[in-house]
């Protein structure tokens, strides 16, 4: 998209944080608060496009040019240091490479026309990692009271830099001030589930900088894999650090034999990662989790385990009940352990989980509960404190502070650890009232491995779906916390969870763009958040994504329809909708939508057979490519499991699971319940209706669900392989059909059953589809099913 952006330079965009400069930002036009999305994107980007929002920033008049021939001067070696990072991320984004001078080419002349880098010992005031950005047609100056300070003016400096029709890059003139709302501004990457390349780790870095995130937490170690190289345990990574996938994915199709899927970092890339994180002013906090989330490890090293069990990294997800033992011997491990990371990791803060830990085998092991004798403590929880205290000890005579995930509230805690507030915000606000520090990452609003949107072209994840103006509206600071234990609130982290994530492209669509709203929230003051502000900025954001090659999700981009059937009629009445409300155009015969096609204000009332086309426009361009709807007397029949509702009673935990096989390539994906499989079409219109096709597919169960086991609720199967049973009025009602199951879908990973329905069961009812019969290791799952008219 090409953007004119000097015309609106007029428009004044003053948000302010720092409140002097707010009397002199009144009066300016504002979204309301409250703006409905609705109403909000369709609105023009504002001059000032930033992402996140800065706290001051006041639109001037004209453009800076930036060309080739654009001097860069730099005020000392940090300064020189950001201006060659700005340098390079023009070059790559923007195509313009402008001219990094030594500081003897820098006077006179040179400096006319110039961007100027400077660290300003008098901006320290201004507080850790803020900047001033000034801009005139004349020139630049980005002035910091630190190195992460002037970074983040270079990225604002290069993100506001537009390339016109005729490829011209320039900035439109401004002045910003600017400061963090909080200091921890993160994102977790977990490279145990599904191993990320140093690569592609670098390129979440850039990513992060680019939206001035500054804390990488660093998932290292889980039940499905060891991730970094230990010396003096070499098989941790050898053994831990390789699974078999679940299924026939884990087979080698030449060969049959069992595939391995391995990855670790060496300690020479982790040095490296964690310089090249450090550079764009980002600590890496690595994790250790324990006691639980412990299977690599203990299938690496027996001894550290609770039990006898021979254990291997496992291919399944959930919660596991191994645990580390509570041997001294294993808590001089874990110290050995960290020995090798604090040196590797310069940051304050070294993560030792504790989440998840379920404690069936230490209740269930005698040696524990000698243990627990020994050091004194009454429960487990106080078995597992015991070892935080410890590592917390080991850490604070290293010169390193503990964080760990809310559980290690539960027991008593040590009074310097640090709380990650993952299960909603209230562990967090408890720990801030007791005096720790606490960062908010609740899985409600934070974990990005949950959907964004409904489409059907979502990756598998947690379906209990996160959209962006949930995670936008996110308030990391509990209304309720005292006003004196507010600064224990240190910020707010995304989590991305990668057991349903195996590839790169999945990751960033989960990420991006969610994760510029966390980072708005991270950033800007928060009487200056503005969601319909935000979207309207989003367009520029995910130009940027695409000059600095960060893949995003289109999905929130695109446009959804559903539709209403009158059979009879040989109608149907057609519901579009743009996910993050933009507005939306359509075409109905064919063609590409454009910014000139029919606005959509209402559903759309279209004869059989027909075709929509729609797309979701801001400032006249297309946000993402434009989904075919198509309807016809038999589609309309179909619902996919998409469409379909999980039974009332079905329980928790509704996943979008992919299928096992091929091992590379495209898979089939399935919504479901994986303690209940059990589908509902609710008003399915059975006039005239013979049968029911059901297209069905098999994956592999592969869940650990701990405490949650006695929850599963599989129906008794009649037959040697179950049956998939119909019930009309809910799962309750009559069954109407039941046809029985082969073994195992045909070649194609799928198999069609027909359900033949009783002639007396007419008018609209709510049908229930289930498949009976506990199939563990494996388990039915609808793909679609199909009315079959007479
Ligand atoms: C977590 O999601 N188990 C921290």
């Amino acid at each position: 998209m090409n953007r004119s952006t000097f015309s609106r330079s007029a428009q004044l965009l003053c948000v302010a944080g720092l409140a002097a400069a707010l009397a002199a930002c009144s009066g300016q036009p504002q979204s309301p608060a409250d703006a409905t999305p609705a109403q909000a994107p369709a609105a023009e980007a504002p001059a000032i496009s930033l992402i996140p929002l800065p706290a001051i920033a006041v639109p001037g008049e004209g453009r800076f040019v930036l060309s080739p021939a654009t001097p860069l001067l730099a005020d000392g070696d940090a300064a020189r240091t950001v201006a060659g990072q700005f340098a390079a991320l023009v070059a790559k984004g923007l195509a313009v490479e402008p001219r990094l001078l030594d500081g003897t080419d820098a006077d006179g002349a040179e400096a006319k026309g110039a961007i100027r880098f400077s660290i300003d010992p008098s901006r320290a005031g201004a507080g850790a990692e803020s900047y001033l950005l000034e801009v005139t047609p004349a020139g630049v100056i980005v002035s910091a009271g630190d190195a992460a300070g002037l970074f983040y003016g270079a990225m604002s400096l290069a993100q506001l830099a537009t390339v016109d029709d005729a490829g011209a890059v320039s900035v439109p003139a401004v002045r910003i001030e600017d400061a963090p709302r909080f200091a921890w501004r993160g994102f977790m990457m977990d490279p145990s589930r599904h191993f990320w390349s140093v690569d592609q780790v670098r390129q979440v870095i850039d990513a992060m900088a680019m939206h001035k995130l500054n804390t990488l937490h660093w998932h290292l170690t889980d039940d499905q894999g060891w991730r970094v190289e230990i010396k003096q345990y070499p098989k941790l990574t050898e053994i831990g650090g390789c699974r078999i996938p679940a299924g026939d994915g884990g087979i080698e199709p030449s060969t049959g034999k069992p595939r391995q899927y391995c990855g670790f970092y060496t300690q020479d890339q982790v040095r490296e990662i964690v310089a090249y994180a450090a550079a764009r002013h980002i600590t890496v906090v690595p994790e250790l989790n324990q006691p639980g989330h412990a299977t690599a490890a203990i299938a690496a090293y027996p001894e550290l385990g609770t039990t006898d069990q021979k254990l291997v990294p496992s291919s399944e997800w959930g919660v596991f009940p191994n645990l580390f033992n509570t041997e001294e011997s294993t808590i001089t491990f874990l110290e050995n352990v960290m020995d090798e990371l604090i040196p590797l990791f310069p940051g304050t803060y070294l993560h030792v989980g504790g989440d998840e830990a379920v404690k069936d085998q230490w209740e269930a092991s005698a040696r524990v509960q000698e243990r627990m004798r020994e050091v004194g403590a009454k429960t487990e929880m106080e078995m597992q404190s015991h070892i935080v205290a410890r590592l917390q000890k080991y850490l604070a005579a290293h010169g390193k502070r503990l964080i760990g995930w809310d559980e290690i509230l539960e027991g008593p805690m040590p009074a310097e650890a640090t709380v990650m507030s993952w299960r909603g915000i209230e562990g967090g606000l408890k720990a801030a009232r007791e005096g720790h520090d606490v960062v908010m990452t609740p899985s409600s609003d934070l974990y990005l491995d949950y959907l964004q949107t409904h489409s059907p072209d979502e990756p598998p994840g947690r379906p209990a779906t996160i959209p962006m103006r949930q995670v936008y509206d996110f308030e990391p600071v509990p209304k309720e916390l005292e006003e004196s234990q507010r600064h224990h609130i240190l910020g707010l982290q995304a989590n991305m969870w990668t057991e349903h994530t195996r590839t790169f492209e999945r990751l960033q669509h989960n990420v991006f763009p969610r994760l510029a709203a966390v980072a708005e929230t991270g950033w800007t003051p928060k009487e200056r958040k503005d969601y319909a502000g935000f979207l309207r900025r989003l367009p520029d954001q995910l130009e940027r994504y695409r000059h600095w090659g960060v893949g995003y999700a289109q999905t929130p981009f695109q446009v959804d329809a559903t539709a209403e059937h009158d059979r009879k009629a040989g109608t149907a009445t057609v519901t579009l909708e743009s996910p993050l409300a933009y507005e939306v155009r359509y075409t109905t015969d064919g063609s590409e939508p454009t910014a000139s096609s029919t606005l959509y204000k209402a559903p759309v009332p279209v004869t059989l057979p027909a075709q929509l086309r729609a797309a979701a426009f801001a400032d006249g361009h297309a946000l993402a490519t434009a989904r075919t709807h198509t309807y016809d007397a038999t589609s309309l029949l179909t619902r996919t499991d998409e469409q379909l509702a999980t039974c009332p009673d079905a329980g928790r935990l509704l996943l979008r699971l992919e299928d096992d096989g091929p091992a590379d390539g495209e898979r089939a994906i399935f919504n479901t319940t994986i303690f209940y499989p059990c589908w509902q079409w609710n008003g399915a219109d059975l006039d005239g209706v013979a049968s029911m096709k059901v297209r069905a597919g098999k994956i592999p169960y592969y869940f650990q669900l701990a405490h949650d086991e006695p929850a599963r609720r599989f129906e008794p199967a009649r037959s040697a392989h179950g049956e998939l049973d119909i019930h009309a009025d809910g799962c309750g009602g009559e069954r109407i059909a039941s046809v029985p199951l082969p073994a195992k879908p045909g070649a194609d990973g799928f198999v069609d059953i027909v359900a033949e329905l009783p002639q007396g069961v007419a008018g609209k009812r709510d049908l229930c589809l289930r498949f009976t019969g506990d199939t563990r290791p494996t388990m039915w799952v609808l793909d679609r099913a199909t009315l079959q008219l007479r």
